[in-house]
């Protein structure tokens, strides 16, 4: 039995339609939050959950990801003749040791859950992870690290969710909720978007899944869902019942970076927790109410 969680999937497919023009040419992954990538950050969570292998599902225009976590010879040895030590030391999150990444192909993009099936081949018989890059979530141990805890004592499938107030529930994969104890949720039925009418409560998907491999029998049937997308909430859905399922509320400050008021707002967060940006940032903001429309 697998005691470990050893593959994460990062689904980068997409098309990123919310941040066009931008990502006409510039993987929305790769929008930079202060001065890395979401990608990279993602990547970092997961390193700090024990994950050892990273899975990423690209598409049509996402070279850039595969070259960030690439070996830039050029770069690397021009800093390194210029004894410029800060920007090498930049680099370092962007190195995986041999052989750590795998990138496989999405042709078309079909929807979150035909992205992980992509993977199957590469995570085979044991559970996995999988992060969407576009969630990021600012805690010191990671919100897949306390995934990983809440996995250790129940099994099964676990995901991440946050109470989200009436009128985004519609955005969201939402859970039914079962027993409760305040951190650990029971899941006990899954609705992707659903009308505020018909959600089973304000708990909230947040790109954020331990999955058993059980998943990839559901995908396979390629079933569509909402949005005419082939949707992994309605796949993780049919395993209810035959998996344990629970749903973690994570500690850290969420940011949906796939909405731009939310990667906005991520880049303030990130920049005021740096010593090198944060106390410039600080004395700039008072300025910014000159911008502030009248109306606001
Ligand atoms: P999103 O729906 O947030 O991303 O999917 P999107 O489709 O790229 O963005 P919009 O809505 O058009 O602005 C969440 C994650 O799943 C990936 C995306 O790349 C993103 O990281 N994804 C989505 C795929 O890999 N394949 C798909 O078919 C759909």
């Amino acid at each position: 039995m697998v005691e470990k969680i050893r593959k994460v999937v990062f689904p980068v497919a997409g098309l990123g339609s919310r941040f066009l023009p931008a990502t006409k040419s510039v993987p929305k992954e790769m929008l930079p939050v202060v001065d890395r990538p979401l990608i990279d950050y993602a990547v970092e969570e997961a390193r700090k959950a024990g994950v050892e292998h990273f899975v990423f599902v690209t598409g049509r225009g996402k070279g850039a990801i595969e070259d960030y976590f690439d070996h830039a010879f050029e770069l690397e040895t021009t800093l390194s003749e210029r004894n410029k030590e800060a920007a090498l030391k930049a680099l370092s999150t962007t190195q995986l040791s041999h052989g750590s990444a795998s990138f496989v192909r999405q042709q078309k993009p079909l929807g979150l859950g035909h992205a992980i099936w992509c993977a199957r081949d590469i995570i085979g018989d044991e559970p996995f992870a999988v992060i969407l890059p576009d969630e990021l979530v600012l805690h010191e141990q990671g919100c897949l690290a306390q995934m990983v805890d809440a996995w250790h004592s129940h099994g099964g499938n676990v995901v991440a969710v946050a109470e989200v107030p009436d009128d985004q529930v519609g955005q969201y994969g939402i859970v039914a909720p079962g027993k409760d104890d305040g951190r650990i949720v029971e899941v006990k039925g899954l609705v992707e978007k659903p009308a505020v009418k018909d959600a089973p409560s304000r708990l909230a998907l947040t790109g954020r899944y331990i999955l058993s491999p059980s998943v990839f029998d559901e995908l396979k049937k390629g079933a569509i869902g909402a949005g005419g997308e082939i949707q992994l909430t309605d796949a993780m859905a049919s395993t209810i019942g035959s998996v344990p399922f629970h749903a973690v509320r994570f500690d850290g400050a969420r940011f949906d970076c796939g909405d731009k008021a939310g990667y906005l707002a991520a880049n303030i967060a990130y920049a005021l927790q740096r010593d090198d940006i944060g106390p410039k940032l600080v004395d700039l903001i008072p300025q910014l109410k000159d911008f502030v429309l009248k109306e606001c």
